[in-house]
């Protein structure tokens, strides 16, 4: 019974392809694990939406999940983690990750100066449950959060790596360079492909956190403790979307480093 369930895979849910950059790092830990990645692109972006329609979102994906017999689900959005997570946790049958907690304690071990910056979508800055969950591991962190809306939409269209991106780096990011932060988190699951902007403007001493490989390193941790880690078996992958998987598979190779094999087009999930 336990070696059927060991060799489940694991769910990842992301409101588009962002989550891809969490996938990778999963993959990249856990490379005998099966997985069943869910984007819901037909809805992105999530970070300018409410907390209740995040929250009925973040349930459709759980059940989309859950219909895939997951044995774990890693909520890989930020925005969905911040706000949905609080509300959903320990509601559903089989364990839940987010991915802010891994990025907190990803900060909290960084920081040399106690000041901690965090980037996010305004609905994930706004929930302020970044700062609450630096400071609960060390109320001597001073966090500065910054949210940074036109982030998700510069990447989307790849424009890493553009004067205008660079602009928009300097507007966003100048409170926290005049702040002195010497740690700044990724809050966001498509900061990681701005990083070389983002450290340039920064500068080479600010350490940058992003929660994927801490995710999949406290993910790994997890199954290993609950004995779900997998026997073996073939790694297989499968990656839903809701609307728009062309689109996806073109931008998804950015953000997974390779090409995308068996994507699928969901119903409304
Ligand atoms: N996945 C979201 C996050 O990490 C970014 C895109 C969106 O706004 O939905 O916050």
């Amino acid at each position: 019974m336990n070696d059927e369930l060991k060799n489940k895979p694991i769910g990842i849910f992301d409101s588009g392809l962002g989550g891809l950059t969490v996938a990778r790092a999963i993959r990249a830990r856990l490379p005998h694990e099966a997985l069943v990645y869910f984007g819901d692109t037909a809805r992105v972006p999530y970070g300018a939406k409410s907390q209740e329609t995040i929250v009925r979102f973040t349930w459709e994906a759980i059940h989309f999940l859950r219909q895939h017999e997951v044995k774990c689900i890693v909520v890989a959005c930020n925005t969905a983690s911040a706000l949905a997570l609080p509300a959903i946790a320990g509601q559903v049958a089989v364990p839940l990750l987010g991915v802010i907690e891994p990025g907190a304690r990803a900060a909290a071990q960084a920081t040399r100066g106690k000041k901690v910056g965090v980037i996010g979508t305004t609905a994930t800055i706004t929930s302020d449950v970044y700062t609450r969950a630096i400071r609960a591991l060390d109320p001597g962190i001073t966090v500065y959060a910054q949210p940074c809306p036109l982030f998700v939409p510069l990447v989307e269209e790849g424009w890493d790596d553009r004067a205008a991106t660079r602009l928009v780096v300097e507007e966003y990011l100048q409170p926290l360079r005049t702040a002195r932060v010497d740690t700044l988190v990724l809050g966001c699951t498509h900061y990681p492909l701005l990083a070389a902007p983002i450290q340039a403007y920064m500068g080479a001493d600010v350490q940058l956190v992003d929660s994927a490989t801490t995710c999949a390193e406290e993910l790994a941790g997890l199954l290993a403790q609950q004995n779900l880690l997998a026997s073996a078996g073939a790694p297989d992958e499968t990656f839903f979307v809701s609307d728009a998987a062309a689109r996806f598979t073109e931008l998804g190779a950015r953000f997974l480093g390779r090409r995308i094999q068996a994507i699928k087009v969901a119903g409304a999930p």
